[in-house]
């Protein structure tokens, strides 16, 4: 094993964003654009931590585009940065939340996760990668701007020139007497064997051999073999309960986004009115997030999160309670009517899964979501799709109810978070940016303003101060809060590849009962109107639909 010193130049845009560093694969084509990343990421590493002469690294990915080639990159690099070992995914694989999981149980360094999540895969698609740290969560600010300013400056990677790793065989290849080790690992079992350890298999078992019927879509991404481990080998459903569970490099071409826009397939199987199944399930690109339907019925995710919250301990995982939850900011604030009934602590967060680490190392909190079909526990530091799912079918095997009346039984008890998230992608980031000033412009007289039946209590720009290592994020999202509880929030997203992506967030809070089996558009008509007067959108970016409505 022979390490070399390779001469670069540094790339402007290697800002990580909500989850890592996102690019068109073509960018990440070019000569030493992946490299220079990397090595930034473990220059950062030595910098701000001692690595240890033993250190292992996990690395894995969702399967896109691209994952193989940039895994052997990954492996020589890290044989030349000081790393002694490499735990891979068999071919390169790993979902984001068996990442984590990985990290945690091999008690590896660190890892590299390669992934654009739920962006569109292929040749002309989207690439990604990020660190993740110790605890198996993403790495915090501290790390991630670090990785930015070495990258603004780099002048040289370390690369080691070994043969090409056969990453599609289990097992060990050893390099230079045991000095570098890379293992091939098939990660499917131990997530499953960690599923099975949280919830009650034999009684989801028994639900499924009952005649309900369930479908889990795989979109086509990482979660097929993991859905066909746990479901079909575990659980027994029959093999026609999963759809698109092979994996594929493009997605067969689809955007694999579990929402009511992208998940189409499913979607007309769970609202095909009477022939309707009684469950129906996807997950993502990296089967970090989920979407949970009923019989002709959505669950929102905000929804979600506070039902498990409130239904946590028929669960055996949480059987002794949860210790608090947490919710990204723009994320209804539903679950934190069931913290308060629970009398455990509720804590609001930026955006992004990093920022929850910390609250779960420190014990505060046991589950955490976002409005973004991400929801999860302390068993990770990455949200979980499949996790949701099972979590889900446990609470219906206990309760023995449909998904509708969980969730009207939960609203009638806690009242009704009416939710929308609508989404303009792609638009001019000039006319983004203009939106988001012209909002901010109105800071001031915007207070006590009252449009139509709402009245605006007050505005910021929202500021996280993390109560465990105290380091502050300003700029993570315009809140517009009204006088009775109702906001609207506008987000530019941090993980599009291409122009700027808005976020509107619309929400109500309905305690009558009357109006739950309202549709949430009906329901947020008004509040619709008012976030389009406010930043006037239509007018500055000439869009008169969202892209996507979740
Ligand atoms: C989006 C979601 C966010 C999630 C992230 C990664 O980020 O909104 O909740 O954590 O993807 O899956 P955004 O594009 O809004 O920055
Ligand atoms: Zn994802």
């Amino acid at each position: 094993m022979h390490n070399q010193i390779i001469n670069t130049q540094p790339f402007n845009d290697q800002k990580p964003g909500t989850s890592g560093l996102r690019k068109k694969v073509k960018v990440f084509q070019q000569a030493h654009y992946l490299e220079n990343f990397v090595q930034s990421i473990f220059d950062t590493l030595h910098e701000q931590e001692t690595v240890p002469a033993d250190a292992t690294l996990t690395v894995g990915g969702d399967g896109r585009y691209h994952n193989r080639q940039a895994i052997q990159t990954i492996i020589q690099m890290a044989a030349a940065n000081g790393f002694a070992r490499v735990i891979v995914g068999q071919a390169g694989i790993l979902s984001t939340p068996a990442a984590s999981h990985i990290i945690r149980k091999y008690k590896t360094f660190g890892g590299l996760v390669l992934s654009a999540s739920h962006n569109q895969g292929g040749v002309n698609g989207d690439f990604g990668i990020k660190y993740n740290i110790s605890n198996g969560g993403p790495a915090p600010e501290k790390i991630t701007d670090s990785i930015f300013e070495k990258s603004r400056v780099i002048a040289g990677y370390k690369i080691a020139n070994l043969p090409e790793i056969d990453v599609d065989r289990l097992g060990e290849t050893v390099f230079d007497d045991g000095k570098f080790t890379v293992k091939v690992i098939d990660a499917v079992l131990d997530y499953a064997d960690l599923m099975e350890s949280l919830f009650d298999f034999s009684v989801i078992k028994k639900l499924l051999a009952s005649g309900f019927k369930m479908q889990f879509d795989g979109m086509h991404a990482v979660t097929g073999p993991y859905a066909q481990e746990i479901f079909v080998n575990r659980l027994g459903t029959s093999a026609a309960s999963l759809m698109n569970c092979v994996p594929s490099e493009d997605f067969a071409g689809g955007h694999p986004d579990p929402n009511l826009t992208y998940a189409e397939d499913l979607v007309k199987i769970m609202f095909a009115g009477d022939k309707a199944l009684d469950f129906g399930a996807a997950s993502d690109g990296d089967g970090d997030r989920n979407m949970i339907l009923g019989k002709n019925f959505f669950v929102t995710p905000s929804d979600s999160l506070a039902v498990l919250a409130a239904n946590a301990t028929l669960v055996p995982a949480y059987k002794n309670g949860i210790a608090g939850v947490a919710r990204s900011m723009p994320t209804s604030g539903a679950v934190d009517r069931v913290a308060a009934k629970l009398n455990i602590p509720c804590y609001e967060t930026p955006t992004g899964w990093k920022f929850f680490g910390n609250l779960m190392d420190a014990g505060k909190v046991t589950l955490c979501g976002e409005e973004s079909f991400g929801t999860s526990s302390n068993h990770v530091r990455e949200k979980d799709g499949l996790w949701a799912v099972l979590f889900w079918l446990n609470i219906i095997a206990v309760k023995n109810i449909s998904v509708e009346a969980i969730l009207m039984a939960h609203w009638a008890e806690f009242g009704r978070n009416v939710y929308s998230r609508h989404d303009y992608e792609a638009i001019p980031t000039e006319a983004a940016n203009g939106v988001i000033a012209h909002i901010k412009s109105q800071f001031n007289s915007l207070p006590n303003q009252v449009f139509g039946s709402y009245k605006v209590k007050t505005c910021d720009d929202f500021s996280y101060h993390d109560p465990i290592d105290g380091s502050i994020s300003n700029n993570q999202g315009i809140r517009i809060l009204f006088d009775d509880g109702s906001r609207i929030v506008f987000r530019l997203s941090g993980t599009g590849t291409e122009g700027a992506t808005l976020r509107i967030y619309l929400e109500a809070f309905d305690p009558d009962v009357k109006n739950h089996h309202l549709d949430a558009q009906v329901a947020l008509a008004e509040m619709i109107k008012i976030a389009l007067q406010i930043s006037q959108l239509v007018e500055r970016t000439g869009r008169v639909a969202p892209t996507v409505i979740t």
